[in-house]
């Protein structure tokens, strides 16, 4: 199978060592796939993509001969689906491999916040050992609230057992079994937003999900409320976020994710899109006033970023393109229509 990696890493490529030995051909490349350069690889029978590519219809289009998208990721919201099962075409993604890992990247982000560690950090690089504006809070006794307890957020709920907090859950499709295991309570998402002094957001993006942290979900949080979001920008109204924040009613917000991330990353990106429309330029700029805030704590979408995620993340990639190959398809979120 003629595959082409994109989104890739020097490193990664040892991963895909007995692939090539077995006699797929396979190209390498750093830059994301995206319309600009889908025609690049028009021979590609499988592309293996990470989050910042786009597989759309113009996309496919220009990609004749492809027959699987295997992307190095949990979510898809990257990839039309429909348009791919038109075409034929099968889409598989990792769907576990960091757990822990985006929940263990949860609680920095919340201690970051509780301990005040990026200030109290750079005050003792700068030989300032004042402990002066540096109070925090407890973890123990506040009340965690988890929106979405699959993988992740049932992980993050363990944790926070150890931490002695309180917690509270909500999903669309409540999971009795693990709240009985884990000593967590489910209830409705107005209560949880009522009654939690930490949201931390783990449900995908869908058209449901998207903009559920809005306005009227600000309103009925607690005033003081801390925000973690480590699932997908779009969940979150940033524009609802930065009004939360300025009336103190969100008292800090520790973010892996960002509604227009792909360009918030690299302000080149910014000016050359300067000239097209796809991007919603209000929520662009509300992402770069979220990044200069004190009280906000922005990683790079990196909380699945470990070294053994990483490694867990190329053996099931590699399985998922061998399996294909061998006519047992795996991992898979999206099959060819079976009738036509
Ligand atoms: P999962 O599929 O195991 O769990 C998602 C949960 O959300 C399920 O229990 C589902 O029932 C629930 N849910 C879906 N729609 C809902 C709705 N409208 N209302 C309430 N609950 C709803 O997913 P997992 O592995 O826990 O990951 C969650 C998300 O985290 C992923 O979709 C992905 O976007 C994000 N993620 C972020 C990473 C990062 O590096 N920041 C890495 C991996 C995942």
């Amino acid at each position: 199978m003629r595959i082409a990696v994109l989104e890739a890493e020097s490193w990664e490529r040892t991963a895909f060592a007995d692939l090539e030995a077995e006699g797929h051909r396979i190209t390498y490349h750093k830059e994301p796939l995206e319309a600009a350069n889908a025609a690049d690889f028009a021979d590609a029978e499988a592309v293996c993509i990470f989050i910042y590519s786009t597989v759309d219809a113009g996309v496919l289009d220009a990609l004749p001969r492809l027959r699987l998208v295997a992307t190095r990721s949990t979510g898809y919201d990257h990839i039309d689906l429909p348009a791919c099962r038109a075409r034929g075409i099968t889409v598989c993604n990792v769907p576990s491999y960091g757990e822990n890992t985006v929940a263990e990247h949860v609680f920095g982000l919340l201690l970051t916040i509780g301990h005040n560690l990026t200030e109290a950090i750079d005050r003792t690089r700068r030989g300032d050992f004042s402990p002066q504006g540096l109070e925090g809070f407890d973890l123990r006794g506040r009340t965690l609230g988890v929106i979405g307890t699959g993988a992740i957020g049932r992980h993050v709920l363990e944790i926070a057992r150890g931490f002695g907090m309180e917690r509270l859950a909500h999903d669309k499709y409540p999971d009795a079994a693990a709240a009985e295991r884990l000593d967590f309570h489910y209830c409705d998402l107005d209560t949880l937003l009522r009654q939690a002094d930490v949201i931390s957001l783990h449900v995908p993006e869908t058209p449901e999900t998207r903009g559920m942290i809005d306005e009227a979900a600000f309103g009925r949080m607690r005033e003081g409320v801390v925000l973690i979001n480590t699932a997908r920008g779009s969940l979150v109204d940033v524009h609802a976020l930065l009004r939360a924040l300025a009336t103190g009613k969100v008292r800090a917000a520790g973010l892996d994710v960002l509604p227009e991330e792909p360009v918030v990353r690299e302000e080149l990106e910014v000016l050359r899109t300067l000239f097209q429309q796809e991007y919603d330029y209000r929520t662009l700029l509300a992402d770069h006033v979220l990044l200069r805030m004190r009280n906000v704590f922005i990683t790079p979408h990196s909380a699945f970023n470990t070294r053994e995620a990483l490694q867990r993340i190329l053996d099931v990639t590699v399985a998922n393109l061998r399996g294909f190959a061998r006519d047992q398809p795996r991992s898979v979120v999206a099959e060819p229509r079976s009738e036509g």
